[in-house]
């Protein structure tokens, strides 16, 4: 504990896909039980908090993003009662519980769409967005679904057209609204009052748009092989600056508590992004930092954006990094799994929270999945764009179904499930999971790590990245090599002049002595300190 911190500035976020963690009632899906009885996983590995993607009642079409109930859980994945258990036993491991918070849209079997699409004189018709058709019969503007296809689907019964950012099964909710507002902010409180955490915010950013709803332009980046959403900038469809009104609203919701966390999912660039912090920080503690994802995986990229981030953060605000989630490839299938050990260095040495994808501490791959088994809403949307590859089952040991399930998991396993589980690993004094425990224990017990300050080292060029953490006396030099060849580092600047290596990506080089510079293998990083 240090003092004058928050548990989520020092704390890391580990991300788990509740499919996907583990099943204890034998349909092949995850459930709450599950997570429930694998939160000492979380816990022994050295994390501080679980966000879960959402387990609320729904039809499942973009399987559970598409919320038909938001004061519920849906049966699949178990009930209340077990929620209750599930945040009882985090509690006692010393876990805080986040949970996902969908905002933006409903499912389109929610009773309030239900009821504003029932007529158009229905109290609730103007919680969602109704528009007539154009003279031609097209739909009210040129907004384009996430997911393919228009943004608008017309409702016969009605005569009006309604809109979805995403599937036609999601309806968006006119946050313009003030009882639609009211009515989210209740059901927030609902959580917060059964004690969880905090909220990550499902792509809060799009709650509020253009009101007058105009045509988006074209994007002249546009390139073959990007997908359809992309043809046109998002430049009225989402973050309208009345977001700034929204965000701070919601802050005041958690902050009505003791100690919440409040969590934004938006992918917006840098510049953007900081205004969610809200002036003076009334706004969400954490807008997720995805450019670790988006960024090419180059040394000289990589120090440019870490920089740029650090330089543009509000004062006061705190930083954080995300490196994968349920809707990016997978590290390892980005970078290769040389480099994913270098990723989860710099993940994890980094200022600022860092969120952990379920998986990613074994390595885990883009998983192939083969036809007919796809899942995905996306996938089935849009040829190329299936987010299942990156959502398989956790790879627990090499039992059937990799002690995911007793039965067929409901998307296929990794096939290397036999070596690349959490069992082998922890046997393994080499092993991707063995390097995130130490890492994480690296970071837990460093001031320097855990809150300190951040300069890059700025003298250390070409495929290796180098910067320094340090917080009082205590100060870290972390120095990672982006590229396959071996490299010798003249300088590093270190304090003292010499140091002592406390971790390897490659772990067996423990207590080495260096100075004034270092060697690093290819895909080699360390953790030197003073
Ligand atoms: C977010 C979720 C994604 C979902 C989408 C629509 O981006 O992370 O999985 O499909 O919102 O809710
Ligand atoms: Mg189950």
């Amino acid at each position: 504990m240090i003092a004058g911190t928050k548990w989520w500035q020092r704390g890391i976020i580990y991300h788990v896909y509740p499919r996907s963690f583990q099943d204890t009632d034998g349909d092949g899906i995850g459930d709450l039980k599950g997570i429930e009885q694998r939160l000492d996983h979380i816990a022994g590995l050295g994390c501080d908090a679980v966000w879960i993607s959402p387990v609320y009642p729904s039809p499942m079409k973009d399987h559970g993003y598409d919320v038909a109930d938001y004061t519920g859980i849906h049966p699949l994945f178990g009930t209340l009662d077990d929620f209750d258990r599930l945040v009882a036993r985090a509690k006692a491991l010393g876990l805080k519980v986040v949970m996902d918070f969908v905002p933006n849209h409903t499912s389109d079997r929610h009773a309030w769409f239900l009821e504003s699409r029932a007529s158009r004189e229905s109290e609730k018709r103007d919680w969602y967005v109704w528009r007539d058709a154009g003279p031609d019969g097209s739909p009210p503007n040129n907004w384009i679904s996430v997911f393919s296809g228009p943004a608008w689907t017309w409702d016969e019964a009605t005569g009006q057209y309604y809109l979805h950012s995403f599937l036609p099964e999601q309806p968006d909710l006119n946050w313009r609204n003030p009882a639609v507002r009211a009515a989210m902010y209740d059901a927030m409180r609902f959580w917060l009052d059964r004690g969880i955490d905090g909220f990550r915010l499902d792509v809060v950013y799009y709650c509020m748009k253009d009101p007058q709803l105009r045509d988006n332009p074209p994007n002249p980046g546009w390139k073959p092989g990007m997908p359809e959403i992309d043809t046109l900038l998002q430049a009225h469809s989402n973050d309208h600056e009345d977001m700034a009104i929204v965000i701070r609203e919601m802050r005041a919701v958690v902050d009505a508590y003791d100690d919440r966390l409040l969590i934004g999912e938006i992918y917006l660039p840098l510049e953007r992004l900081m205004a969610y912090y809200g002036r003076d920080l009334s706004g969400a503690h954490l807008p997720f930092n995805f450019q670790l994802i988006l960024t090419p995986w180059e040394a000289r990229e990589v120090a440019a954006l870490v920089a740029q981030y650090e330089g543009l953060l509000p004062q006061g605000g705190w930083p954080n990094w995300v490196l994968g989630n349920h809707d990016q490839k997978r590290v390892a299938a980005r970078v290769g799994e040389a480099q994913a050990r270098i990723a989860a260095m710099l993940l994890l040495t980094l200022r600022g929270t860092p969120t952990l994808y379920y998986g990613d501490e074994l390595g885990m791959p883009n998983v192939d999945i083969p036809p007919g088994r796809g899942e995905d809403a996306w996938g089935r949307h849009e040829a190329g764009f299936s987010r299942d590859p990156q959502r398989t089952p956790m790879q627990w040991d090499d039992t059937e179904h990799a002690g995911f399930s007793t039965a067929e998991p409901w998307l296929p396993l990794s096939p290397d499930w036999r070596v690349r589980n959490v069992a082998s690993q922890d046997r393994d004094p080499r092993s991707m999971l063995t390097l995130h425990r130490r890492l994480l224990a690296l970071r837990r017990a460093s001031p320097a790590l855990a809150i300190g300050d951040w300069s890059g080292i700025e003298t250390v060029e070409g495929d290796v990245f180098a910067f320094e953490r340090h917080h009082q006396g205590d100060a870290i030099t972390v120095v990672l090599n982006f590229g396959a060849s071996e490299v010798e580092v003249a300088d590093l600047r270190l304090p003292g002049g010499t140091g002592r290596i406390a971790l390897s990506t490659h772990l067996d080089r423990d207590d080495q002595n260096v100075g004034p510079g270092v060697r690093l293998r290819p895909n080699e990083g360390v953790i030197i300190v003073a």
